[in-house]
């Protein structure tokens, strides 16, 4: 028996590592926070320590900080409902990449580049085909994943064999976040803890969860360090769901 033919395909898998700053209550809105531009460049720098050339974010806060638009709600509405599509990686050679999790395709890209990096989305396949035509033309590569809802697993799979990457930094919200722990793929979490207590009640948080049980997710320390304007960098390495605790 010919050994090979037996052995599971290997997994393109990147490892994901969760980037987040929060005050010390867990809350992740950090434009009114009192921090010093320093303080506040301590995210950047942070990112900066990881070899990892790809990050994604989830829809609200692609809206809020980087995409060019939204589109109406009578666009979103017109779903494909016909055979699967393709995925679309446009040419060239791309070195970084800033990936959108945008299951329904709510956001406009002028063009196939964001903050310097490559622009892709990871759609689900109700996404109509002109909303498709208009991604190709300007440039931006998507992958489809999932019919009703983004297959995550599927998604990372893509993005590790399609892109090439094999580290990816996941930053937030608590949306996104809360739906890659909760499917067991967030390998890493890197925070930075702000010196601020936020305290509004309602505010995103680094994890959000909105299915009911959910398991408490325990994770290991790895490393501690005070930066500056008094942040504190903790590295945590996230353990098998179930993990016992040591005494
Ligand atoms: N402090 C930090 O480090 C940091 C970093 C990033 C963001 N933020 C803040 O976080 C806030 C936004 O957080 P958020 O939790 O409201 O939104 P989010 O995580 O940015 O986006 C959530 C959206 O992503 C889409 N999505 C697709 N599949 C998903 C899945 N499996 N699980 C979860 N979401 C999925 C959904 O879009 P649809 O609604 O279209 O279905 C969902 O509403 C912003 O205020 C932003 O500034 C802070």
């Amino acid at each position: 028996m010919n050994g090979a033919s037996t052995m599971k395909p290997r997994s393109s898998r990147p490892r994901v590592i969760c980037h987040m700053m929060a005050s010390i209550d867990g809350r992740i809105v950090t434009g009114d926070w009192p921090l010093s531009s320093e303080g506040r460049r301590q995210y950047e720098q942070v990112h900066g320590t990881y070899e990892s050339n790809a990050w994604i974010c989830g829809r609200v806060t692609m809206e809020q900080h980087f995409a060019s638009g939204t589109r109406t709600d009578a666009e979103v509405a017109r779903e494909h409902d016909g055979a699967a599509r393709e995925d679309f990686v446009a040419p060239g050679e791309h070195r970084s990449f800033a990936i959108a999790l945008d299951p329904r395709g709510k956001l406009v890209w002028e063009s196939g580049e964001v903050a310097g990096d490559h622009m892709v989305v990871v759609l689900t396949d109700r996404v109509s085909e002109e909303y498709l035509a208009m991604l190709r033309a300007r440039g931006v590569s998507f992958l489809l994943a999932g019919r009703d809802e983004v297959d995550l697993p599927l998604a990372l799979e893509k993005i590790g064999a399609r892109l090439g990457i094999r580290t990816l930094m996941l930053e937030g919200g608590g949306g996104i976040n809360g739906s890659f722990l909760r499917a067991g793929l967030v390998d890493e979490v890197s925070l930075l803890v702000a010196p601020v207590v936020d305290g509004t009640v309602g505010r995103a948080s680094i994890f959000d969860v909105a299915e009911k049980g959910v398991t408490p997710q325990r994770l290991r320390l790895e490393e501690v360090e005070r930066r500056a304007d008094d942040m504190l960098w903790l590295r945590y390495r996230v353990e098998a769901v179930g993990a016992a605790r040591k005494e």
